[in-house]
């Protein structure tokens, strides 16, 4: 919907709009120092955790974590869909909104005939699984997986044969083919080369179809030891990792009463599953469940239940599924968590003990608030009365996330029963530790009241000065891509001007790391039109899931008032970034890096250099 008003148009609206302006006329702000602040109108407070900056114009509030632009502010308090937030604010700046156009014929062709290269692929892997002379490569791989004609064919399972044109010659016959088919992703293109090649080789491949039953994109698992052991289609105009999820299309086919969904990780898990008669398993595209995947499974279930496998790995994308759940828990929808023994997964399971076995584990799922509760219990000493305390202020952000409704409450009073305090207690602790503390400006200049600072989303540290830092072990922990990069993000978004004069590290891209990438398509955005105040900046990300991890990072206290440390700080952190990714990245590129500098690369090495950083970027979680 969002995509239909041209986001010149936003920009230029945001740019026109004061928000103080706009909310002054709603609710009754103050002026506490540079901002203005106010009881939030979103959650019920006796004292004013909601502010308003008109430097970066935008609002936050410390208390329920509500905040935004003009737009998103308009949304929210009176109710409205983007294209009547945008029409009310037009108004208001007595501009016009552009005629939406309805549909853009030439996307349209364009996305159509990207279908139907794709289509065409699924038949050429297909009949390669038939007919080409090393197809029993793939098919005695399939046999020992124990995967049936039957179930192979339902899932449209083929064979890329092994060769760097195979697909090239045979479907890209003319440049548009070409064209489209690069798009789509089932070739590269390595214009600089003069190089075109298939993306997938020797590989069994498995079509990744929307809910039409159209191929989308593919998954492809090497036959052998090799790596990476499985390669993704990249995004396209028709494929957006985040919001589709394999076997969804064939459960839908297998049963038109479909109860529940079980979300599970592999490709082979979903097969395997199917073939034992268990048609309801979809896996996500190698990333964690989003948001819009559990509102998508929601739309047509009332219950899901998350599969992970017992080991550490299991249990942490556990934690990750439960706090994306929390906001998905609407009165009515179920969530259950199903943690397999140690060194299983649903594929080696299902074979090992059959259905029955495998479905009554299903329906003894243990459900969102027991392992809820379970896991926040273990953090704590539940026989002090320090432990206790500790507990509701662990548990309290994470049941706030919960819409309101019978299960908010029920998980309230289950906290209090457990901490032996009562909901009124536990309520009016929540406001206390929301409440900005006496003598403090307000909350933008100050450090987030404790309260915020114990929950997940506000508690992850902002790399230390470039002084403390160099202390740190090199290569150290995972996170730190992700903290550098999201303090680079903050940096951009305090003074986005910035971004004209930093020269931005090529190694950036070497990584998948979520954070970095939202780093990337902010200083594509920045270097697009460096001139966007950060309220307008973050519009871009209107609808989508990072725009609030946007907002909270752009809500944080600044540290730095001038402009050249801002800038110094954001170079400083910008190169230790660039050392955490390099550490990460295998040596061998490393090596073939520093001959490509040295110049005493061969062209090969070149070549091989160039696909390296490609399948990095494609496989690093
Ligand atoms: P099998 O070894 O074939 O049984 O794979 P699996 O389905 O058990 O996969 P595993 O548990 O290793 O990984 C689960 C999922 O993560 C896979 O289905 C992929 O979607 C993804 N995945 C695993 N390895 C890679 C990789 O090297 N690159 C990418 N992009 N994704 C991977
Ligand atoms: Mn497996």
């Amino acid at each position: 919907m969002a995509g239909r008003i041209p986001q010149s148009f936003i920009d230029e609206l945001l740019d026109r709009t004061d928000i103080v302006e706009v909310i002054d006329t709603r609710i009754d702000l103050r002026k506490s120092g540079r901002n203005y602040s106010a009881l939030c109108p979103f959650h019920s407070e006796k004292s004013p955790s909601f502010s308003v900056s008109p430097d970066k114009q935008f609002y936050y509030c410390f208390g329920c974590g509500a905040g935004g632009n003009a737009l998103g502010f308009v949304m929210e308090y009176d109710h409205l869909e983007f294209p009547a937030a945008v029409e009310e604010l037009a108004k208001r700046a007595g501009m016009q909104v552009p005629e939406e156009t309805p549909r853009n014929p030439a996307l349209e062709k364009k996305r159509k005939s990207l279908y139907d290269q794709l289509e065409k692929t699924q038949q050429y892997y297909l009949a390669q699984l038939r007919q080409h002379p090393k197809k029993s490569r793939a098919i005695i791989y399939l046999k020992n997986r124990g995967i049936s004609g039957q179930i192979a064919r339902d899932f449209g399972i083929g064979y890329a044969p092994p060769g760097w044109d195979n697909l090239l010659k045979t479907l890209a016959t003319t440049p548009e083919d070409k064209d489209q088919l690069v798009a789509a992703g089932m070739l590269v293109n390595r214009e600089e080369e003069n190089k075109c090649y298939d993306r997938f080789r020797d590989r069994i491949m498995f079509p990744i179809r929307d809910t039409r039953g159209r191929t989308i994109a593919f998954g492809g698992r090497v036959i052998g030891d090799d790596k990476p052991k499985y390669l993704n289609s990249p995004e396209s105009p028709v494929f957006h990792k985040g919001n589709e999820l394999y076997g969804l299309y064939e459960a839908r086919q297998a049963s038109n009463r479909l109860t529940r969904f079980i979300i599970v990780e592999g490709y082979m898990d979903v097969v395997a599953m199917a073939q034992y008669g268990i048609t309801n398993a979809v896996a996500t595209l190698g990333t964690s469940t989003s948001q819009a995947h559990m509102t998508k499974l929601f739309r047509m279930v009332p219950e899901i239940v998350f599969c992970f496998d017992g080991d550490k790995a299991g249990r942490k994308a556990a934690e990750r599924a439960l706090e994306t759940a929390l906001t998905e828990m609407q009165d009515g929808r179920q969530i259950r968590f199903l943690f397999l023994p140690e060194g299983e997964d649903p594929d080696s399971l299902v074979r090992s003990e059959g259905r029955e076995a495998f479905e009554s584990r299903v329906s003894n799922a243990v459900s969102l608030p027991d392992y809820f509760f379970n896991s926040q219990v273990q953090q704590v000493d539940m026989d002090t009365l320090d432990g206790k305390a500790r507990l509701s202020m662990l548990a309290l952000p994470f049941i706030d996330k919960i819409p309101r409704g019978v299960l908010h409450q029920l998980m309230l009073d289950r906290l209090g029963e457990l901490t032996g305090l009562s909901t009124e207690q536990l309520v009016s602790l929540r406001s206390e530790k929301q409440s900005v503390p006496a003598g403090r400006k307000g909350p933008w200049q100050d450090e987030p009241p404790p309260y915020f600072s114990e929950s997940i989303e506000t508690s992850e540290e902002i790399p230390e000065s470039s002084k403390t830092r160099a202390k740190q072990k090199p290569g150290a922990k995972n996170c730190s891509i992700a903290s550098f990069s999201r303090h680079a993000i903050t940096l951009l978004l305090q003074e986005p001007a910035i971004a004209g004069s930093i020269d931005f590290p090529g190694e950036l891209r070497q990584t998948k790391d979520t954070e970095t990438e939202l780093l990337l398509e902010l200083i594509a955005i920045l270097e697009d039109k460096p001139n966007l105040k950060t309220a307008v900046l973050i519009s871009h990300w209107q609808d989508k899931e990072a725009q609030k991890q946007l907002i909270h990072l752009a809500s944080k206290e600044r540290l730095l008032s001038d402009l050249d440390s801002i800038k110094k700080e954001l170079e400083d952190t910008l190169n230790q970034l660039v050392t955490q990714i390099e550490s990460k990245t295998e040596t061998s590129i490393d090596m073939l890096k520093t001959k490509i500098q040295n110049r005493t690369a061969s062209k090969a090495e070149i070549l091989k250099y160039t696909r390296l950083c490609q399948q990095g970027t494609e496989t690093q979680k």
